[in-house]
């Protein structure tokens, strides 16, 4: 079963090209057991996600905050984004730690929250190009990881960890497939064997497959190209053929 996560971060600017966007989805994606198709979208679209995809996709949020509810203006909680019928909350997205400063004690409670309102948590975890050069890698993530999961029974808890170099994402740079595959072996070893592992990070309908298959991820967590529906049915069809 191989996981095809879209994030829509703060886009589009407009109903009418979410709907289009939608539409898209639900003309071009054909269901599969092989594929679990997650739609993250701003939350003012998830009831109109809800409305057009049905079935055919589960439903996530980009964030959420740590405490259930009460005063906390501008917040989103985890309850309330099951309610609204997602399965499934994107934590700890580089944007977040870096525009929102967002540290990993930070995240730990919100993944608390996320598994407490029956949430699956995606949590994201790279390095910047900085770290990478320094040769920070494996100490970067592995810290994220640790602290980010920090008192949580990994045996039984549902989690999944999206690998997302910070210097590929948004940048036309994807990893290559045989670097990111060190990365997804590392965490393998040090998190449990049972959790998903997905790639994220300047995916396209050209490399896609080549994280799925040679490179040994269960999924795949897209940004740019999720907005282009022909070109993200393509990546979930390529997907489910595998
Ligand atoms: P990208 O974004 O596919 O546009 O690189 C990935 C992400 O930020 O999750």
């Amino acid at each position: 079963m191989k996981y095809i996560v879209a994030n829509w971060k703060c886009n589009p600017a407009s109903v009418k090209e979410a709907k289009k966007i939608l539409a898209g989805y639900k003309k071009g994606i054909k269901k599969s057991k092989k594929a679990q198709v997650v739609i993250c979208p701003s939350a003012l679209y998830l009831g109109l996600a809800k409305e057009t995809l049905k079935s055919l996709a589960a439903l996530g949020g980009q964030n959420c905050f740590c405490e259930n509810g009460g005063a906390f203006t501008g917040e989103i909680s985890a309850p309330q984004l099951a309610d609204a019928g997602c399965g499934y909350v994107i934590i700890g997205h580089s944007e977040r730690r870096k525009y929102f400063a967002e540290t990993n004690e930070y995240i730990n409670k919100k993944i608390k929250a996320a598994l407490a309102a029956g949430l699956v948590p995606i949590l994201c975890v790279g390095e910047t190009r900085e770290e990478r050069i320094e040769g920070k890698i494996t100490e970067i993530v592995e810290t994220q990881i640790k602290e980010g999961l920090k008192d949580i029974d990994l045996a039984a808890a549902k989690i999944i960890i999206a690998y997302e170099p910070v210097w590929a994402i948004g940048t036309g740079q994807a990893c290559s497939p045989e670097e990111a595959a060190v990365v997804s072996q590392f965490i393998r070893n040090i998190a449990s064997d049972k959790i998903p592992l997905l790639y994220g990070g300047s995916v396209n309908v050209a490399n896609s497959v080549s994280y799925l298959s040679e490179a040994g991820f269960d999924g795949l967590l897209v940004g740019g190209v999720s907005l282009k529906p022909e070109e993200f049915c393509k990546l979930v069809a390529d997907a489910i053929t595998l």
